[in-house]
């Protein structure tokens, strides 16, 4: 009893040379899009009985202000040009911090299975019998959405979603042609979401366009949404990548395609910069605000 209160005093205290004979579990948490308040209560909770945060670029400084002082910070980060640690080293890290006997919050943007890579570092965990546990997070398509005005769904609007990346390939160190299904994508009942897809905006809207959809259909570009920072740019899909570079907007950007993206015109709340490009608007656009 003496040697578990003493693991646990030892614990708390965040003391990165704590060795102990039991291993430590890994929570894979999800910290939202950035705006602190998204942050779950288990997140919350998560983060503030870690011994160890082991933390990704696109969670906002906001949220790593919340980590109690004296818990050891590792940043993993990475951006799409540069990689800072690369993914088997942090699958080794966590484990050995885990077996040290840590308890280790691994603290990704998001929620760590959406384009988080989150799926592989549990595989790991587990075929180290290392114990972990996911922590749900709102993911970037949520939040932006919710936070510029745009309904993902909406009666008579869209019937589905479809979540894609639009980064050229699964395998960041390879240059690969963004190969996608795009004529199932083309599809005006469904809101498309594309993650990842700044740097191929003009090449993904030509595609679609390409197959079927009007130059004049809505789609609305988020940086930085649900913070203070939000931008939101609101065009048709000739000309959303012209304007979002016009706009200089800055990564991290979530693209929105689909008729609900004319909804943000309408339903903006949040005080956000909204570039809303009126001369542009074909019939979706006026018909939806009357
Ligand atoms: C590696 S993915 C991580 C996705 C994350 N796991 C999630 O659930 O949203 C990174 C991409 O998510 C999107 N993203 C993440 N946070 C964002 C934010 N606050 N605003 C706009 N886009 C965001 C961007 O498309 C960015 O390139």
């Amino acid at each position: 009893m003496m040697a578990f209160l003493h693991h646990v005093r030892m614990k708390k205290s965040g003391d990165l040379a704590l060795q102990s004979n039991s291993t430590g579990k890994v929570s894979l948490v999800g910290a939202g899009p950035g705006d602190p308040d998204l942050l779950t209560v288990k997140a919350l909770k998560a983060i503030q009985s870690a011994d160890i945060v082991v933390y990704d670029r696109l969670v906002s400084e906001a949220i790593m202000a919340l980590v109690p002082h004296g818990v050891t910070r590792f940043f993993v980060g990475k951006s799409c040009k540069q990689k800072v640690m690369p993914q088997e080293e942090i699958h080794e890290l966590l484990i050995s911090l885990a077996k040290k006997g840590n308890d280790v919050v691994r603290l990704k943007g998001g929620d760590p299975f959406m384009f988080g890579r989150g799926g592989e570092e549990a595989i790991e965990l587990a075929k180290h019998s290392i114990p972990f546990e996911i922590v749900p997070g709102i993911t970037s398509a949520h939040g932006c959405g919710a936070y510029a005005g745009i309904p993902l769904t909406h009666r008579g609007l869209a019937t589905g979603v479809r979540i894609i990346t639009g980064h050229r390939t699964a395998d960041e160190d390879k240059e690969e042609p963004l190969e996608l299904d795009w004529k199932s994508l083309a599809d005006t009942e469904t809101t498309l979401v594309v993650y990842m897809g700044l740097a191929n905006l003009a090449l993904i809207v030509r595609k679609l366009m390409e197959h079927g959809l009007s130059a004049h259909y809505p789609a609305a570009a988020i940086a930085h949404g649900t913070m203070p920072s939000q931008r939101v740019v609101i065009a048709d899909l000739a000309t959303i990548a012209e304007k979002t570079k016009d706009a200089q907007l800055a990564s991290p950007v979530l693209v929105i395609i689909g008729k609900v993206a004319a909804l943000g015109r309408e339903l903006e709340w949040f005080k956000s910069e909204l570039i809303d490009n009126k001369e542009n608007y074909p019939e979706i656009f006026t018909k939806l605000s009357h």
